[in-house]
């Protein structure tokens, strides 16, 4: 039974992996030539517009594709870690830059302690990332996105508070777990359910790899 599992449980990873790398390659080019589009539209143009929302949906699509990506690579288990110190407070405001613009999602950052760590510096990027676009994502009205982070003696506590829809208490041991999404279907937040299952993964492959 046990075997049986297993293998399906391979097979499983094998398709998402073939599949993602087939959908990689079309999407990225259909941003190419959505942008050579948007460069030859007057922006008056009421295609404009049209050319516009594509992109913001092809983006969407590509970072579901992201998070298939990720996946994939944890599963397979070829994830190479390149370990530096360095300090999280620039890192996470490297992060936010992204968000910087954003009028709806306000972000507040409050640093305190000694917030220097030894660890891989794009991984811990990519687990900020999945917080905070989930913060984002998930306050569909706009709030504001406070990021505290706290140095300890070993180690830097980071927490992400938002105002959004949030997660009924019930479900929080669940978060982390491969493909689950709390949120209800009326809300239609795209979403595969890896992001969380990845922060966890890459933080404890770092961990071990540390110890
Ligand atoms: N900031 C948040 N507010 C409310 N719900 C959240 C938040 N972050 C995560 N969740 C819930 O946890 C689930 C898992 O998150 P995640 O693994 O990032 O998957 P995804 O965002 O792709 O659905 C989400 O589907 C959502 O239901
Ligand atoms: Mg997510």
């Amino acid at each position: 039974m046990y075997q049986q599992v297993k293998h399906l449980n391979e097979k499983k990873d094998e398709f998402i992996a073939m599949t993602t790398h087939e959908l990689k390659t079309p999407v990225t080019s259909l941003r190419g030539f959505l942008q050579l589009l948007q460069m030859h539209t007057d922006s008056n143009d009421k295609n404009a517009l049209f050319v516009e929302r594509g992109i913001k949906q092809v983006d969407k699509l590509s970072m579901l594709i992201n998070d298939l990506v990720e996946f994939s690579k944890l599963q397979a288990g070829n994830l190479g870690m390149h370990f530096e110190i360095f300090d999280m407070k620039v890192l996470v405001e490297d992060c936010l830059e992204l968000y910087a613009a954003s009028n709806s999602h306000p972000i507040k950052l409050h640093v305190s302690g000694s917030l220097e760590v030894h660890a891989d510096r794009l991984r811990i990027e990519q687990v900020i990332d999945n917080l905070v676009s989930n913060a984002v994502k998930y306050s569909p009205e706009g709030g504001v996105v406070e990021i505290d982070l706290e140095g300890r003696e070993h180690e830097v506590m980071v927490r992400v508070k938002d105002e959004g829809i949030g997660i009924d208490d019930k479900l929080m041991d669940k978060l982390f777990s491969q493909f689950f999404r709390a949120v209800e279907p009326g809300y239609n937040i795209p979403g595969l359910g890896m992001g969380l299952y990845i922060t966890r993964k890459l933080l404890n492959v770092m961990v071990g790899a540390l110890t």
